[in-house]
């Protein structure tokens, strides 16, 4: 067997992390980060100062107000600066089921009976339930399928649905229960050479984790992801590409209208606590490229460094887990079985026709592998690859902080538990 070495530092790494030397977590193999990863320490740290010092009504013109205020602005303008856009094109909801419950608010006003919006059976329900109750307002839902062999998508599927009457069509970047990535931009491009006026909107939840996201070069009109699996707070992310945003129906306190675009979509007073230590993701992914020597200072550039350095991590993480699992003779891995971040994340989720998964997460469990079995909320999903949804996969999702050592453990108990 090749010796591997991390591709990061990831005892440096760990470093930034709390719960990696919480006692109550001691011995744990933490692999059930699709759930909801560690938070790292600036984003603690803000939130402690924010809540201790600072938390008051944010953006008055008294002491601890403006400095609330500034807290929170430069979150929304790290964000905006981390995706190449402007400020005003990130907004930050309390989840991202949340926030596609608002958009499809506003869509259900902005779009007409006999309009048809495309849904996949591959999402997360986040990216699906909204959606596919605009049915209610005459709006026609069809449906792009995954091949129920292995639950990928392709959009040779997808291309034949699209119609005159489509105005929205709704994907995930990454699978969050088979760890299956699709191309967006490749996808992006085949549906605008289709057809060049939808809206294209992009669940990146299960992707966000693991790569530099620049929504321009992407030429989404929307994309979501959930902070508390980006190291970050319990919140949603939510990009709306500025033109179609200025168009969309408001859905805020009326009076706040005219305060801009950035009112349109957050109903409710923002989680202030939370926005204001959010940019401490960044802090993270900035401190990382530095201490791995590849930072610029740009926060575009050192994002895209630093993930570069996790993608390969990651490669490494994840060969070993799937080279162990495909020689299991009753096991079935699905989303795919080669070893290329490009079309996969490290979220793997697997079943066996020996054992169900609840009985194997159990097993692994007992050896302190911290994961879990079932259909993870996506639920069509589960169904769509034959599974009992009670049962559902069991899913080993890791991220860059994980280390070789820990992924071989997995692989070793595998070993023992799967028969
Ligand atoms: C792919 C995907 N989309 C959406 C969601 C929902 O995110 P939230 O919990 O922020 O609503 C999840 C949560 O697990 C997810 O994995």
């Amino acid at each position: 067997m090749t010796t591997l070495t991390e591709a990061m530092n990831i005892q440096a790494i760990r470093q930034h992390f709390p719960a990696f030397s919480y006692e109550g977590n001691k011995d744990l193999i933490f692999c059930e980060n699709a759930g909801g990863s560690f938070v790292n320490k600036f984003v603690l740290d803000k939130h402690h100062h924010y809540m201790s010092n600072t938390r008051v009504q944010p953006y008055g013109a008294y002491s601890p107000s403006k400095e609330a205020g500034e807290a929170m602005d430069a979150s929304y303008n790290a964000f905006a600066a981390m995706h190449g856009v402007s400020r005003e094109e990130i907004m930050f909801g309390p989840s991202t089921s949340m926030n596609t419950y608002i958009v499809a608010q506003a869509l259900a006003k902005d779009l007409s009976s006999g309009d048809e919006l495309i849904v996949t059976n591959q999402d997360h329900e986040a990216n699906g339930g909204a959606w596919r109750r605009l049915a209610e307002h005459g709006i026609e839902i069809k449906e792009w399928l995954v091949n129920p062999e292995d639950g990928v998508l392709d959009t040779k599927a997808l291309l034949p649905l699209i119609t005159d009457k489509t105005k929205v069509i709704c994907f995930p970047h990454c699978s969050n229960l088979v760890g299956a990535a699709n191309d967006v931009k490749a996808i992006v491009q085949n549906i605008r050479a289709k057809k060049a006026d939808v809206k294209i909107i992009v669940d990146g939840v299960a992707w966000a984790p693991h790569v530099h996201l620049d929504f321009v070069d992407l030429d989404i009109d929307a994309y979501m992801y959930s902070l508390y699996k980006t190291y970050g707070p319990h919140l949603g992310l939510l990009y709306v590409k500025k033109s179609w945003l200025e168009t969309l129906s408001h859905q805020g306190h009326f009076f706040n209208e005219a305060k801009g675009v950035g009112y349109k979509l957050t109903p409710a007073g923002p989680h202030h606590n939370d926005i204001a230590c959010a940019s401490g993701v960044v802090d993270y992914y900035q401190a990382v490229a530095k201490e791995n020597g590849i930072a610029t200072g740009d926060i575009k550039s050192d994002c895209a460094a630093m993930f570069a350095k996790v993608e390969e991590q990651e490669t490494l993480l994840m060969g070993v887990l799937l080279d162990s699992l495909a020689q299991k003779d009753n096991v079935k891995v699905y989303g795919g079985l080669e070893n290329n971040r490009a079309n996969r994340a490290p979220t793997i989720g697997f079943s066996s026709s020996a054992q169900s998964s609840t009985e194997i997460s159990a097993a692994l469990r007992a050896e302190k592998i911290g994961c879990s079995s079932g259909h993870f909320y996506a639920y069509r999903l589960c169904e769509a690859i034959g599974l009992d949804t009670n049962d559902g996969v069991v899913r080993i999702s890791l991220l860059h902080y994980n280390t070789i050592d820990e992924a071989k453990r997995i692989a070793k108990t595998l070993d023992e538990v799967l028969t």
